[in-house]
């Protein structure tokens, strides 16, 4: 049978007009940073921004935003705090700072429950940092989430962007839109990952270089956006 909170999802999201997943096969090529900049950058824009960290394993857009203290209130159901500006969700609101990651159907049943009791309200854009790979809860934001559309992250690195790759053909297999791929971390020039988002007949958007001062911006969301990451994530902002 059915989960009867799945129904209730739709509901919940159905005044948000877009739902972008930051997504990569491959673990550390920057997801966590370029979605919260890229919310960041929305907001700037004067957009109502949303941004949900889902990521079970290291969640880490608190530090990136640095949220300090913020937590949801409960009014019949979840409404998320506001953080620079965004309505902010996290799983550290979830599981705490519990050590053991959740596991299997744990991270289901978490995603389900959190998509379920959550009240973005009215939303131009809600940002999903995903966790890495294409495994469980790639699939289950396919499945639950209504109207989801991936921007994929990779570095130049072949072997991210071969897993990269598996990740979009999966992606189209099952429908789902994408629209389109960073390669971050950029430090030699090279068109590998240019050349092979085309091939694939993809949108590439921007290389992003690989930014010294991203360290020192962690936890300060002007000073990220101050940074050349933040420089090409506005852009990207205008085209998504
Ligand atoms: N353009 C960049 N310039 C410099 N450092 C960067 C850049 N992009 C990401 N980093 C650094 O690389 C590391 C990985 O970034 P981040 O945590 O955003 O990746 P992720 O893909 O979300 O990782 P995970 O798979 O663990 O969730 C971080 O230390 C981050 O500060
Ligand atoms: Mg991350």
């Amino acid at each position: 049978m059915a989960d009867p909170r799945t129904s209730i999802i739709s509901e919940r999201l159905k005044d948000v007009r877009r739902i972008i997943a930051v997504s990569s096969g491959k673990g550390g090529v920057g997801k966590s940073l370029v979605a919260t900049t890229l919310a960041l950058s929305l907001a700037k824009k004067g957009c109502k921004v949303g941004l949900f960290d889902l990521d079970f394993t290291s969640p880490s857009t608190h530090l990136i935003l640095g949220a300090g203290n913020a937590k949801p209130t409960e009014e019949k159901g979840l409404v998320p705090p506001k953080v620079a500006g965004l309505t902010y969700m996290s799983l550290i609101y979830y599981s705490g700072d519990q050590a053991a990651p959740l596991r299997g159907a744990e991270t289901s049943n978490a995603l389900i429950e959190l998509l379920a009791v959550t009240l973005w309200g009215k939303l131009d854009f809600l940002v999903i940092d995903s966790p890495p790979g294409i495994g469980d809860t790639m699939l289950d934001l396919v499945k639950l989430v209504p109207r989801i559309e991936f921007l994929i992250v990779t570095t130049p690195s072949q072997l991210a962007f071969e897993t990269v790759k598996k990740q979009i053909r999966l992606l189209k297999e099952l429908k789902i839109p994408i629209l389109g791929v960073v390669e971050n971390m950029k430090m030699t020039p090279s068109e590998i990952v240019k050349k092979g988002t085309e091939r694939l007949d993809l949108k590439f958007f921007s290389e992003i270089p690989f930014d010294q001062a991203v360290e020192a911006a962690i936890g300060s969301p002007q000073q990220l956006l101050a940074t050349k990451l933040g420089e090409k994530v506005q852009q990207i902002a205008q085209t998504v």
